[in-house]
């Protein structure tokens, strides 16, 4: 018998084409990532890194564990982080922040007595980035008006891991580099760890919750003002990423925003939805 540290270093054999398929196809039926045969070698890495922690010797022992009824569920969550992709930073795209900005302004000069709070949606939100972003955006336009907390901002993500780091809403100092110093300030409470904390005022117009996109029939969702979608359709097909965007539209209020991100669909319309006039943004607004 080998030392269980060599063992650990042995690199795991290649795929069988097999192999690969069924691997893929689960990704992709239950994430709607499609992972294309150039980065099989991103698949094998990432799939034998956790097979050496939980000492699994071959790709279908693993795969029998992670499709194994609800304990294979638990095992799934944890490597669905593994081959998702998750990077994100605060205002990542900023023609999108300053389009929003201008809409919900022009909202606010409209604004009727007695209007429901302004409802808006982060779909593929990650670490929490994208939707503490609205909010603050959401939070400067109304700052000195007559109803400051006059949004709510969800955050929904398929990682538990991801939505919990959301929740804590902690970041390094590092995330916070390109952010407005003023922002900065002003929504964020330095911790004694160097990290940095979202202010409970603007924490508590956020909340985070599991939704995979793949099953938008589930979301509660609806009459939304905003929606943002960005960095999430580019891993899927693109007949999935119309049909996605086809279920976003319907969950929009009339006169709501969608922003998805720029190249991320092309030549999609929706009767019902707008074009934003601005070529640095794919924005729509609904009619109505
Ligand atoms: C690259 S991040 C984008 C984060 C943010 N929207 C941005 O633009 O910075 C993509 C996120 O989509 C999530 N994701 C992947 N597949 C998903 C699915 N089927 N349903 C919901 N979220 C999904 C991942 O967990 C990840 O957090």
């Amino acid at each position: 018998m080998q030392p269980s540290g060599a063992w650990a270093l042995k690199p795991l054999v290649d795929m069988t084409p097999a192999e690969f398929y069924d691997w893929q196809t689960l990704l992709e039926e239950r994430t709607g990532v499609v992972i294309s045969e150039q980065r099989q070698a991103f698949l094998q890495t990432n799939l034998s890194a956790r097979m050496r922690e939980l000492g699994v010797a071959d790709y279908a022992s693993y795969y029998r564990q992670v499709t194994d009824g609800p304990r294979g569920a638990v095992e799934w969550s944890i490597l669905l982080d593994r081959l998702t992709v998750q990077e994100t930073r605060f205002f990542r795209h900023r023609p999108s922040f300053q389009v929003l900005e201008h809409y919900l302004g022009e909202r606010l000069a409209r604004a009727e007595v007695g209007e429901q709070p302004w409802a808006l949606w982060s779909v593929g939100c990650s670490s929490g980035e994208e939707p503490y972003s609205l909010a603050i955006s959401a939070a400067e336009v109304l700052r000195d008006s007559e109803r400051p907390a006059h949004f709510g901002v969800t955050g929904t993500d398929i990682s538990l891991n991801a939505l919990s780091k959301a929740r804590a809403g902690q970041y390094g100092a590092r995330k916070l580099e390109q952010m407005d110093i003023e922002l900065c300030e002003r929504y964020f409470d330095a911790q004694s760890d160097g990290r940095f904390k979202v202010v409970p005022s603007l924490a508590a117009r956020v909340c985070c919750a599991r939704l995979n996109v793949l099953e938008l029939a589930k979301a509660p969702m609806s009459g939304m003002d905003v929606i943002f979608c960005q960095n999430l359709l580019i891993y899927f097909r693109r007949w999935r990423r119309r049909e996605i965007l086809n279920r976003l539209a319907e969950r929009l209020a009339p006169g709501g925003l969608l922003v998805v991100g720029v190249g991320e669909v092309i030549g999609w319309q929706h009767p019902e939805l707008e074009p934003v006039a601005d070529e640095r943004v794919l924005a729509f607004t609904r009619k109505g």
